[in-house]
Order: C-alpha cells, then sequence, then structure tokens
C-alpha cells in the first residue's frame, strides 16, 4: 500500500482529453456538479426520477425511500420488476436482439459469440430448467462456477425465476463451499465438471461432492451440471444432473416471476473483521438501477463499445460489472474464462488487440505482475500490440500505486485514456467514489469524487466531519439504492458492522480509511481500518486465517497480520505457535508447507499464507493481549522502535524475526 504522505504530495493532474469530454454522458465538472447539487436539493426525487427513466417496471413504485426501520432501509418497495427480463427481454425490444452480447474466449484462445437473443433463449431454458426441479421464487441456489456464459446464463436464470442466487468463487475449498451453502440453506448448487485455467484442469464438481459429504445440507436436493471439459465425475442418481438435461426440450421464453424490488437478488459472501464469512444480501431493483447508472456515468457505455471487465462471477465485480451491469444497458462484453499469464504474460493486451476492447477494467494486482512480465520479457511488453482500439481504463479491488496508475496509463492507455480508479464494495453493490472520465481531472492513487447521489465523508471515531488533509475513516452519511439491506441471517451483526452506535447509527462505516486533498478536497483510501486483508484485489479476514491454523491438531495459537507486497499489494504473514517444540531448520519448513497447504483445504489457496514463523509464544502484554502491531514490524523486517514495556515476553521477537 502506498503510504499517505507519498500520496498527499502526489500532485501531477490529468484531464481527461478534449474529445472524450464533448461526448461523454457526464461531460464537464459543472454537469457533474449540478448532479450532485441535484440530489442535496431533492435527495429522494433525484433517485426517483433516474429509476423511473432507467429501470422497466412491471408495477411502477410510488414511494421511493423508506427509512422508518434504519439501517434496514427500503428503496421502491411498492415497485415490482425482473432483473432478468431487465437486462434480456428490453434488449429484444430495443433491437438488439442481433447484437452480440457476450465474447467468450476459453483459455485456449478460441471464442464464441453470443447475441441478446441467444442469451435470452439460453437464460429462459435455464430457468424453465430450474422451475421444474420444484425451484422457485425465495429459494436459494449455491452457483459455483467457471468463468463461462452458462455461468452468466445460471445466475440470470435464478433472477428470472425469483431465486435468491449466491456465487462462491472456484478457488474456494469444499469447506468454504460447505459453510455457504449450509448459511444460505440453499436448495440447489450449479457447478461444473471441472474448470480451466491456465492450461490445467481444475475439478469443481469433486468439491462439490466433499462439501455436502462433509453433512449438514439436507436442504440440498439438486446439483446441476455443466459439461465443460467431459472429465469423470462421480454422478449421484437422484441428486446430480447435468445442466443439458435440464434445459432439455425447455420453451425458450419464460415469464418471468415479477418481484417486489426489495427481493433478494443475491447473497454474496465476503471476509469481515470478525467470525466466519458475511452473506452480504442485496435488493432487485435498487441493486440494477445501480448497476445500470454507474455502466452509464463511470464507463461512459456507448453502444458501439466493446466493454471487458477481468474479475471473475465469484467477485461482486463480477456480479455488477459482468453478469448485470453491461446486460442491462445493452453492450457488448467479452468474458474471459482463463488468466492473464497464459499462455503467456501478453494474453490481455492480445485479447484487447483481436476484440477491439473499447474499455477495460481490471485490478492493479494484474496491472503491477504484468509490468513485472513486460519488464523481464520484450515480446509481451503491451507496445508489442495494437491496443488502439481502448478509449477508457479502469481499475478495481484495492489502492492501485502512483507508478502502476502511470505506467497503465502510458503503456496501456497510450496517455489518451481516461483512467477511473473506482472505489467500491461487496456491500456498496457498485461504484462510489470514482473520477467521471469525461469529467474529473485525475490524479494517479485518488479515486478522487463521490458519484452523485453518494454522500461520502471522513470522519472521527465519533462521527464528527474532519477537515481536508486529516485521516479518517470513510463513511456514507445517506443511503442509498445499491446498498447492502443485511447480512443473511444475522440482521444484528449488520447493525454492528456497518451502521455502528458510536456514529448513531445511521452512518453507513465503510471499513476503510481514507483523507481528502487539502485543495481539491479529492478522496484517497489509506487502507482497511479492521482486520481485513487484501491479498491481490481479494478480501480476507484474518481471524479467518487464524481460525483455520488453530484447527490444525499441530497448532496451539496464530496470529496472522498482512504485509505491504509489491505486486499482491498485501501478502498473508502467520505467526504460530505449536504444540511441540518450535521447530527449526528443514522440519520448519516442512511443517510450514503442511500448514500452508492445510489453509489451503480450510479456506481455498487465496488464503495460504506467504510466510510462516514460528516463536514458542507470541508477544503479549500482561493481560495476555497479543501485540498485533509489533507484529506487523516483525512481518515487515522493521526494527522494532515502538514502546515494548507491556510486553509479557520480549524475548520471542527474536525468534520471530525468521521467515519459513
Ligand atoms: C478495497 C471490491 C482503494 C477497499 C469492489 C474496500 C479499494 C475493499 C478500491 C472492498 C480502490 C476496492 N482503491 N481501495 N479503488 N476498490 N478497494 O468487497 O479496502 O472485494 O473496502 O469489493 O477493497 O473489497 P470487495
Amino acid at each position: 500500500m502506498a503510504d499517505i504522505e507519498t500520496l498527499k504530495q502526489e500532485n501531477r493532474i490529468f484531464n481527461p482529453p478534449a474529445e472524450f469530454v464533448g461526448n461523454a454522458t457526464i461531460s464537464g465538472m459543472e454537469a457533474y456538479q449540478a448532479m450532485c447539487a441535484k440530489a442535496e436539493q431533492d435527495y429522494e426525487g433525484f433517485w426517483a426520477t433516474l429509476a423511473n427513466e432507467n429501470i422497466q417496471w412491471k408495477k411502477p413504485f410510488t414511494k421511493t425511500l423508506n427509512e422508518s426501520n434504519a439501517p434496514f432501509y427500503k428503496w421502491f418497495e411498492d415497485g415490482q420488476l425482473n432483473v432478468s427480463y431487465n437486462c434480456l427481454d428490453r434488449n429484444l425490444q430495443n433491437g438488439n436482439a442481433g447484437k452480440t452480447a457476450v465474447i467468450f474466449e476459453s483459455d485456449d484462445g478460441k471464442s464464441t459469440r453470443v447475441t441478446y437473443q441467444e442469451l435470452h433463449d439460453k437464460v429462459c431454458q435455464f430457468a424453465n430448467g430450474l422451475k421444474s426441479l420444484g425451484i422457485k421464487r425465495g429459494d436459494r441456489v449455491v452457483i459455483y462456477m467457471p468463468m463461462s456464459v452458462e455461468g452468466i446464463a445460471a445466475m440470470q436464470a435464478c433472477a428470472r425465476i425469483g431465486a435468491t442466487h449466491s456465487v462462491v468463487f472456484g478457488g474456494f475449498s469444499a469447506k468454504s463451499l460447505q459453510e455457504r451453502i449450509i448459511d444460505a440453506g440453499a436448495v440447489a448448487v450449479i457447478t461444473a465438471d471441472e474448470q480451466v485455467r491456465g492450461g490445467k484442469q481444475l475439478p469443481l464438481k469433486a468439491i462439490v461432492d466433499e462439501a455436502i459429504a462433509m453433512g449438514g445440507c439436507e436442504h440440498l436436493k439438486n446439483v446441476v451440471i455443466y459439461q465443460r471439459t467431459g472429465a469423470n465425475i462421480n454422478f449421484v442418481e437422484g441428486r446430480d444432473r447435468w445442466m443439458k438435461d435440464v434445459v432439455a426440450n425447455q420453451a425458450s421464453t419464460c415469464e418471468p416471476e415479477w418481484v417486489d424490488a426489495e427481493h433478494p437478488l443475491f447473497i454474496l459472501y465476503t471476509s469481515g473483521s470478525t467470525g466466519k464469512p458475511k452473506g452480504v444480501q442485496h435488493a432487485s431493483g435498487g441493486y440494477l438501477l445501480w448497476a445500470m447508472l454507474t455502466m452509464k456515468w463511470t464507463f461512459d457505455i456507448k453502444p458501439e463499445d466493446v466493454f471487458w471487465c477481468t474479475a471473475d462471477i465469484g467477485w461482486v465485480t463480477g456480479h455488477t460489472y459482468i453478469a448485470y451491469g453491461p446486460l442491462a444497458v445493452g453492450a457488448t462484453q467479452i468474458v474471459f474464462e482463463g488468466v492473464p499469464t497464459y499462455p503467456n504474460a501478453g494474453r490481455f493486451w492480445d485479447m484487447i488487440a483481436r476484440h477491439k476492447a473499447t474499455i477495460f477494467y481490471t485490478a492493479p494486482t494484474a496491472i503491477r505482475s504484468l509490468i513485472k512480465a513486460a519488464d523481464a520479457d520484450a515480446a509481451v511488453h503491451p507496445k508489442q500490440y495494437d491496443l488502439s482500439s481502448l478509449r477508457l481504463l479502469g481499475s478495481v479491488g484495492e489502492p492501485i500505486n502512483p507508478e502502476a496508475w502511470m505506467w497503465y496509463y502510458r503503456n496501456i492507455g497510450n496517455e489518451k485514456c481516461p483512467v477511473v480508479d473506482t472505489f467500491w464494495q461487496t456491500e456498496t453493490g457498485g461504484h462510489m467514489i470514482t473520477p467521471l472520465p469525461g469529467a474529473t481531472p485525475m490524479v494517479p492513487g485518488s479515486c478522487t469524487l463521490p458519484l452523485p447521489g453518494i454522500m461520502t465523508a471522513v470522519v472521527d471515531e465519533t462521527g464528527n466531519d474532519l477537515p481536508n488533509g486529516q485521516g479518517g475513516i470513510l463513511v456514507v452519511k445517506r443511503p442509498w439504492p445499491s446498498m447492502i439491506r443485511t447480512i443473511w441471517n444475522d440482521p444484528e451483526r449488520f447493525k454492528k458492522s456497518y451502521f455502528p452506535e458510536e456514529l448513531g447509527g445511521k452512518i453507513y462505516l465503510a471499513g476503510d480509511g481514507a483523507v481528502r486533498n487539502e485543495t481539491t478536497g479529492y478522496f484517497t483510501i489509506t487502507g482497511r481500518i479492521d482486520d481485513v486483508l487484501n491479498v491481490s484485489g481479494h478480501r480476507m479476514g484474518t481471524m479467518e486465517i487464524e481460525s483455520a491454523l488453530v484447527a490444525n491438531p499441530l497448532v496451539a495459537e496464530a496470529a496472522v497480520v498482512g504485509k505491504p507486497d509489491e505486486t499482491t499489494g498485501e501478502s498473508i504473514c502467520a505467526f504460530v505457535v505449536l504444540k511441540r517444540s518450535r521447530p527449526t531448520g528443514d522440519e520448519a519448513k516442512q511443517i510450514a508447507k503442511e500448514l500452508r497447504d492445510w489453509v489451503g483445504k480450510e479456506i481455498g489457496p487465496i488464503a495460504k499464507p506467504k510466510e510462516i514463523r514460528f516463536g514458542d509464544n507470541l508477544p503479549k502484554t500482561r493481560s495476555g493481549k497479543i501485540m498485533r502491531r509489533l507484529l506487523r514490524v516483525l512481518a515487515k523486517g522493521e526494527q522494532i522502535t515502538q514502546d515494548v514495556s507491556t510486553l509479557e515476553n520480549p524475548a520471542i521477537l527474536d525468534q520471530l524475526k525468521q521467515a519459513q
């Protein structure tokens, strides 16, 4: 993470190109400010107009915002709609039936095109198939799928029949999957035999079997399997079905299930600072509205654009900016099955050139690793590829350091594409703070200003506004349509995590620190203020990893901290005390490897600690509290200069300096 002092001094400013401004949906700062002023003057009226203009309602709403049970806000609550209808049928009515909705490129480089008509038909057949299995409105369906047209169709099919989906990232382990199936009370899992990434075939169905075998999934009646590779799988009669059989003979039209605007569209699990992952629940109407508006405002989407968001559907970015947003605005988008480094690190650039992508949206981690790759091998340097189709670049998921921003701006955007550094979260449903490409002067490393209608502020612990220049905590002062509605099964945790009493109970606490520039008022995100790590743009709780470690029979105690990492932003460093004596040398290396694999099994490979250090104990205060701030310093390899007088056992600091 870039340190605040350097960011505060960042004074390079890049104005959006005049031509871009001229054609932009929100053109120029005055237009932006006028929209913000409108929202200030008549908040509900602002949102009501947009919701009427953008969504095709089955039954129009009469009430915009209901705050009577805050912080359980309701938006457009007496309106009725169907999200899939808005994403698909509307495009058939708008003359987009023959337009390409998805350009799908498989891991091995083959591409196929799917039109809006074809996608509509596929989704309807699948929706009818799900209904034939008895899946209905309000049921929860877990989706554990590779990046594929079928994965998107599965999400859309759930939306069509009013089932609430919960997509679980294909990199999560059987245990993580089982926990999510149980917490969501899912009646079905939609999966594939295998996924293909970087030339490797990786099991999915076998992991589903393992998850179910762990028990507790009695509510689960069906497993639907998309055949991706044709690998042999274990097939449980009566429970398992091939997707092709489920859709066979199904009609290619399906009357949508009209749901209330507040009907839960999806649950997506994400990490918090304590306990197990939380099921972030989103509503239908407000979420759809913001997916559409941010496609229009932040991405300035135009009918002829070829949009490419490189996220996975297992994360929120893949929900809003692959499965819903692009379809709801009738865009053509690229969907990619593979990884940026296969067959070589020029894959992204090659794909942009071949498919003539115009908008490219990726994570700083990918950018940083591709910078390294381009430095090491001129053959995969972006200058070898024709990237002239690009007109807009985006960044998401973690802070982008100014140097990576500059490289992206110069080498990928050729200094003619605005870069939108979009700050948002699983809980916010869509972008919150971001430059507008045809309006906002950009500063590398700053996500600049909130979107119109989004009332962000930097406050102190008691909720008082802080002056610009002073770092504090990031909050949102008014509810907005695409906000999290609750944590599935845990409304109390929802209130405590996001609307704490200390801030008055009505202000949304983002969990990030922020500072505003003294002159411009621009926001810079300074990183999480809780125990959440961001590794390669993936959110993980230190507690989750600690619990996984202590579940291993060898481990007595563990503490996990983040360490700044040049490529992944942060990396995971675990301090471990074993029940036996402290291992050293090869034995320590061996046990460290075992523990890493263990965490991979407990949570998923993304949670494996990069470093494991063993000690006879952890640094603790006399009252037994682990001193994490010292562990953070040790992880960085820096000298401890802080006061250690409250430390019970200073001698163990030396032991913990060494990584295994
Ligand atoms: C971080 C991803 C700085 C932040 C959409 C947030 C960012 C967490 C940015 C949410 C950005 C996301 N600049 N930090 N542009 N975007 N973050 O839920 O810490 O996976 O709280 O949503 O990522 O991660 P999540």
